[in-house]
């Protein structure tokens, strides 16, 4: 088995389709999050630009071994706009585990990046492999990393609710109207955290990949003396990436009808068969003027409200150091904890880096 590392590209959907497949996160319900039909769509979404590297098996030419995509997409840091690289997907097939492959996937794409490129990566917490990985090829000195956030992500369960609004404040849909307003507040609050990505309403308007599946009309806006003071959005990201069942332990098998009915009273993910997918709806774009938590929690029951009751959780991630952080805790959920990391193939970035709140946009991981 000889094992070659190239770029990737559309022609390699099937095969990356297979790979993605084939690793799943085990528990009582084995779950897969897939990208299908086409992983190129949710590459777009993720960065406005990407680099993808495969690993081939000259054995095997129908499989890839491995994968791995380092994404561009301009971010606030520090207050001010920079080009900011996330690695993400990297995947090998457990087939082919252990051998250096993912070493190898990050050694070809350096080529593509300079030592002041400042990158970010994400892992579950209890996933350790990638970073026992990273720690590896950094003694290597292929690259460098540091540990900076924790992630708490909220699967917040959907009930029937009338919205918590804080007096004085209107909560609506927003309209095309809108979007200059939306742009000024956005322009205005987005660069108080750092990582957030730099959005272009008039881009979301005229249906550029970086936003698919968004539409106006699916943001939430707080008003207050008719100026927004707040805005969430509610993301349907099924047409290009979900999060399938593929497994279940016996003892689920039996008890998922009664799981289902107590779910559907007293809220919860409802467990679809094998096969079927998770039905959440990925919340985005949080803006809320001087950290106004009542405000906040007014946007996600107002969502919760209205478009949530067509799925059984609306999904939010809040960084440790977040005044928001307390919000989602609020309410009765599924938490996911996972670690944020600088990455460099060079320079250490961290005194490029000020001491803002991390915002990570779950929708773009
Ligand atoms: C993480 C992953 C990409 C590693 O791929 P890999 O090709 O097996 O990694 P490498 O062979 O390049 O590993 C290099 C070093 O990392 C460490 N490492 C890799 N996997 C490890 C594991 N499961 N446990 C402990 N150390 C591990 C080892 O030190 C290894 O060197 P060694 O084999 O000489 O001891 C692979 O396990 C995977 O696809 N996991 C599932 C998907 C995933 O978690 N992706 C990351 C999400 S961001």
């Amino acid at each position: 088995m000889a094992i070659t590392v190239r770029l990737g590209n559309k022609a390699d959907n099937p095969k990356i389709q297979d790979l993605v497949t084939k690793i799943t996160m085990p528990g009582p319900a084995e779950m897969c999050f897939q990208r299908t039909p086409d992983f190129f769509t949710g590459a777009a979404v993720i960065g406005e630009e990407f680099v993808i590297t495969v690993a081939d098996d000259d054995e095997r030419p129908d499989v890839l071994a491995g994968l791995t995509v380092i994404s561009g997409r301009d971010l606030y840091i520090s207050g001010k706009r920079r080009r900011v690289f996330y690695s993400g997907d990297t995947r090998v097939d457990p087939f082919y585990r252990r051998r250096g492959i993912a070493s190898q996937l990050f050694i070809a794409q350096k080529e593509f990046r300079t030592g002041q490129d400042l990158l970010q990566g994400i892992v579950l917490k209890d996933n350790t492999a990638p970073l026992d990985a990273a720690r590896k090829a950094a003694d290597g000195v292929l690259f460098d990393y540091w540990v900076s956030h924790t992630i708490e992500t909220s699967f917040i369960y959907t009930r029937k609710l009338t919205p918590r609004i804080p007096a004085g404040v209107e909560i609506r849909a927003a309209t095309a109207a809108d979007v200059p307003a939306m742009q000024a507040f956005f322009d205005r609050e987005a660069p108080r955290r750092n990582g957030y990505p730099c959005y272009d309403f008039s881009k979301m308007m005229a249906q550029d990949p970086y936003y698919a599946g968004i539409s106006i009309g699916d943001y939430a806006l707080a008003f207050k003396g008719g100026q927004i003071v707040g805005m969430l959005g509610g993301w349907n990201q099924k047409a290009f990436k979900q999060t399938r069942i593929v497994g279940m332990k016996p003892i689920m098998q039996v008890i998922r009808p009664l799981y289902n009915v107590y779910a559907g009273l007293f809220g919860g993910f409802k467990l679809p068969p094998v096969g079927g997918m998770l039905n959440y709806l990925t919340l985005h774009t949080t803006l809320v003027a001087g950290d106004d938590k009542a405000i906040y929690q007014g946007l996600i029951d107002w969502i919760m409200a209205n478009a949530g009751q067509k799925y059984d959780a609306l999904a939010c991630a809040v960084c440790n150091d977040d005044p928001l952080l307390e919000v989602p805790r609020g309410y009765k959920r599924q938490k996911l904890f996972s670690t944020h990391f600088w990455l460099s193939y060079g320079d250490d970035p961290r005194p490029g880096i000020d001491n803002r709140p991390l915002y990570v946009e779950l929708g773009r991981l």
